[in-house]
Order: C-alpha cells, then sequence, then structure tokens
C-alpha cells in the first residue's frame, strides 16, 4: 500500500469485511499482492456474515446431491454451471479456511464427530454449526487471522462512495476517509459490501445493509441481474427489534402453527414445514392474515430448545418472550441477485470483481437453499482474490471523480423521512407478493426520492446521503427487475391484484 496525502494505493482493493472480503483479501495476499480492505463497520458485527445463525453447507462428499438440493430450492432456475462450480470447491474451501487456517471449533457430537445440522430444503445434514450463532464464531477469528497478515491492511469507519472507472476500466473507489473523497487506486477492486436489508423496515441485517456495491456497480455500466429475487425468511420474531429463528430449528422439530394452534405447512408444499423458503414465507403471511398469527413451537425439537440453541434462547429471553410458541413472521432477508459475475467473480467492467451477497454469481437462481450463501461468499472470494492478484494488475493513477465538499453535514430529519420513504415503498410494493401496478408506482416513487437525493449530493458529500442514493438506486433496480419479470419464480411472486386474497395452497 502506498499512502501519499491526496490519495493511496494497493495491488488489491477490497470492499466490506464479511466472509467473502476476509476470503478475497486472503487468497489475493496468498498470491502475492498487496490488499487494502475497507470496510464501513467500526466492529466485527457490522457485517452481516456476523449476523448468520445456521452454519455453512458442505457436500458430505457428494456434491451431486447438494446440486440437485440447491437446484430443486430454486425452482429449477440456478445455473447448474454455477453450482457446479460451489459444489466442487465446497469441502476444500471450508477445510483449508476455515478449519485448517482458522481452526474453527465447530459442534461436534458426543463421540467427537462433527454435529451436522439441517435446513429446510436440504435432503440430508450437512450444515456446520456453532451454536446457532456460525456467523460470529466464522468472522471474528477470520478479521482477526487477516488483521495480522503482513500484506493486508484493514481499513475501518471507511465506506467506499463511488468507484473510479477511466475508460472503461475501473481503478478503485473514492472514500470518505478524511478529507472526504480521498481517492484509492487499485489494480483490482473486489466488491463485497453484502445485502440490502436497509430498503425494508424489517430485515435480519445490519442496518447499514444499503446495497452500496450493487449501486456504484450499476452506476458504473456493470451488468446486473436477478435482482427482483429478495428473498425473506419465513421465521423472524414478530414484534418489536425482529430477530431471526434459524431454519436450523425447523430442521431439528419446531414447527409452525397457526393463530388456531394447527400446523398448516403440509396444506401448502409436500415438504411441510421444510419447503423451500418462499414458499414456507409465502404460507406464513396467508396464515398470519388468515388466523391472526403465526408461532414457532420449539416444544416439538428434537433436544432441549435452551440447551441446543443458547444464543437464540437468550434473545428470547432478552425480548421478554416466554413459553415455546415464538411469534414469527417474514421479514427481509438476502439478495438472491447481484452484480452479474462469471466464475471467478470478474464483473461485465474491467478490472472490477464482486463477490458474497452483492454478487449473483447463479447459484441461487429464484431462491436460495438455507446455508449456502457464506459457502458462496467462501468460494468466490477466494477465487476473486487469486484471479485478482493473478491478474498482475498495478494501480494507475487516472482522473478520479470530484465530490462536492461544501457542506458534509446532512440534517438529521432529512435523512430519516427519505429513508422511511424508500423502507415503506419496498414494503409496501416489493414485498412478498407483487402487482405489476404496484410496481409502477413504486418505481414512480423512488424516481422522485432519486431526484432528491441527487440535488442534495451536488452539495455534500455525508457518508449517509451517498448510503441513501445507493439504497434508492438499487430499490430501482429491483424495481424494474420486477416489473420486467411477468412471471411467479421463487422469491418473486406476481398477483393480478394484490388487494385480492391470495391462495398459496399447492402454489409452489
Ligand atoms: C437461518 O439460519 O435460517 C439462515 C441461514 C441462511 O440464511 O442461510
Amino acid at each position: 500500500m502506498t499512502e501519499t496525502p491526496d490519495h493511496d494505493t494497493a495491488d488489491v482493493l477490497v470492499v466490506g469485511s464479511g466472509i467473502a472480503g476476509c476470503a478475497a483479501a486472503l487468497s489475493a495476499a496468498r498470491n502475492g499482492s498487496d490488499v487494502l480492505l475497507l470496510t464501513k463497520a467500526e466492529r466485527p458485527d457490522g457485517a452481516s456474515t456476523d449476523w448468520a445463525q445456521g452454519g455453512i453447507s458442505t457436500t458430505r462428499d457428494d456434491p451431486e446431491r447438494l446440486k440437485q438440493d440447491i437446484l430443486a430450492a430454486s425452482d429449477g432456475t440456478a445455473d447448474p454451471d454455477a453450482v457446479d462450480v460451489l459444489v466442487e470447491n465446497a469441502d476444500d474451501a471450508v477445510e483449508d479456511v476455515l478449519l485448517e487456517t482458522l481452526d474453527i471449533a465447530f459442534d461436534e457430537t458426543d463421540t467427537g464427530e462433527f454435529d451436522y445440522t439441517r435446513e429446510a430444503a436440504h435432503s440430508e445434514s450437512r450444515i456446520l454449526h456453532v451454536d446457532a450463532a456460525t456467523g460470529t464464531h466464522i468472522l471474528r477469528p477470520f478479521l482477526r487471522y487477516i488483521d495480522d497478515h503482513d500484506r493486508i491492511e484493514i481499513r475501518q469507519d471507511t465506506a467506499a462512495l463511488e468507484l473510479i472507472t477511466h475508460e472503461g476500466r475501473v481503478h478503485g473507489v473514492v472514500s470518505d476517509a478524511a478529507p472526504t473523497g480521498h481517492p484509492i487506486f487499485a489494480g483490482t477492486t473486489i466488491l463485497a459490501t453484502g445485502g440490502i436489508g436497509a430498503l425494508y423496515t424489517r430485515s435480519t441485517n445490519p442496518d447499514d445493509a444499503t446495497g452500496d456495491g450493487i449501486a456504484m456497480a450499476a452506476l458504473s455500466g456493470a451488468d446486473v441481474a436477478d435482482l427482483e429475487y429478495v428473498q425473506f425468511h419465513p421465521t423472524v420474531y414478530d414484534g418489536d427489534d425482529p430477530f431471526l429463528l434459524s431454519e436450523a430449528l425447523r430442521g431439528e422439530g419446531a414447527v409452525l402453527r397457526n393463530g388456531d394452534g394447527d400446523r398448516f405447512m403440509d396444506d401448502y408444499h409436500p415438504q411441510g414445514d421444510l419447503a423451500p423458503r418462499d414458499a414456507v414465507a409465502r404460507a406464513v403471511e396467508t396464515e398470519r392474515k388468515a388466523t391472526g398469527a403465526v408461532v414457532l413451537d420449539v416444544s416439538t425439537l428434537e433436544g432441549e430448545f435452551e440447551e441446543a440453541y443458547p444464543a437464540i434462547a437468550e434473545t428470547c429471553r432478552d425480548h421478554g418472550i416466554e413459553g415455546e410458541e415464538i411469534p414469527v413472521a417474514p421479514c427481509e432477508h438476502f439478495l438472491c441477485g447481484g452484480i452479474d459475475v462469471d466464475e471467478d467473480g470478474q464483473t461485465s467492467l474491467d478490472r472490477l470483481y464482486a463477490v458474497g451477497e452483492c454478487a449473483r454469481t447463479g447459484v441461487h437462481g429464484a431462491n436460495r437453499l438455507a446455508s449456502t450463501s457464506l459457502l458462496e461468499g467462501l468460494v468466490w472470494g477466494l477465487r476473486a482474490g487469486a484471479d485478482a492478484a493473478e491478474s498482475g494488475a498495478e494501480p494507475q493513477i487516472v482522473e478520479a471523480p470530484e465530490l462536492r465538499n461544501s457542506d458534509p453535514d446532512l440534517p438529521e430529519r432529512f435523512a430519516a423521512e427519505k429513508s422511511i420513504r424508500l423502507k415503506r415503498t419496498m414494503d409496501e410494493y416489493l414485498g412478498l407478493e407483487r402487482d405489476p401496478d404496484e410496481i409502477a408506482r413504486a418505481s414512480a416513487v423512488l424516481r422522485r426520492l432519486k431526484g432528491e437525493l441527487d440535488a442534495y449530493i451536488r452539495t455534500r458529500t455525508a457518508r449517509e446521503l451517498y448510503e441513501l442514493r445507493h439504497a434508492c438506486v438499487t430499490a430501482l433496480l429491483i424495481a424494474r427487475a420486477a416489473s420486467e419479470n411477468p412471471d411467479s419464480k421463487g422469491c418473486h411472486y406476481v398477483v393480478a391484484d394484490s388487494s385480492e386474497t391470495v391462495d398459496h395452497t399447492h402454489a409452489h
């Protein structure tokens, strides 16, 4: 890394500090590059990886079986070649990075074997986990490891605001490091900026998941794909401060019940409570509307809830939840689409890569199988880091976009009002069900909002303003993708008139 007062340089610049960003940094460094990793977060729990519960899928030496489960969960829409890349590299990546390099202590059985768990739509128990707090247990040692690496520098509390492009090639980012608008020139740039939770009122993501990478890449002309496929997790606490109730709970015997106390999933899907996520989420919503509530009943678990899932049990206690029936509702969880990339994470723009949730590898199609997101981030992170390093691309100093510094601050009320308008639009018109007229209405609201944000950006450079614009641009791209796809598949469920009650029974 070279630092001068007015810019920095790095061989490889990684933006984002979840599992995909860490894997990309590690792999680029192992292959001889000097790496600079920027993260908006001030603490490790700023990355979605830290919030991941269920675990990381392995193939248990049967890649073909995992492939078939992924394809089935996606309703046949996942790209088989991309899925091959995932399943053929899965076990080596887990062995190399998580077991040998980081020595993660995944849960074991009494006989010292890995305690593989199962989640919905998996045909066998194959998921490595630590309690149901797997993300934390992977990410924190990973960050410590790369922080100690001679070739990697981590810069916290630093956001990328815009990509630097010149003659169709990406040369780094303009960051909000002081003085705001600080350029970082890189041989290659790898976006690992995560998801879009901040576009919705209720999400399982950290608050600053504002779609930064997707928006920056798209604004620079990169191809994006499958953005209509926003995945809603079916079992998130239905109350203030929502939190995830891992699918591992249903994988190990918990069941859904409606407001009348009845189990209902068998009426909706042949796989019952273990149906793919999109089908369960829609069924939960239908039953909530019809019977007033849905609960996850953990009394049917094979083991004791408190003992088997101490982290989730503690969160339940913190939320004042008593008893074994936890009220649940679907909420935004994961974006299956993103910046279109190839098998090495290369985007359509020269020297720009994307990995993790911001990327669209083709593995998830219209609906992601549980516990494949950490795996996809790990596998593609390693591949992109290696490819970027092997390209040997060196940083070039080119003209960087000049940001307006005249007034870096943003009035608090302005940001709150814009954010609420954005979230309400997405909640109302681009949720579990989409109606073409409503999608058009959403696009109109979002276009107006983007106009207002663009006008502000002409005079101000606050990070929050850029985040809002990134969120708004990504929301517009989601609306456009939804409007261009009339077919209901996976997470994109199109109805003629959403005010009518839709019967999702066996609608999958
Ligand atoms: C969960 O634990 O249910 C979430 C896992 C995932 O999203 O893959």
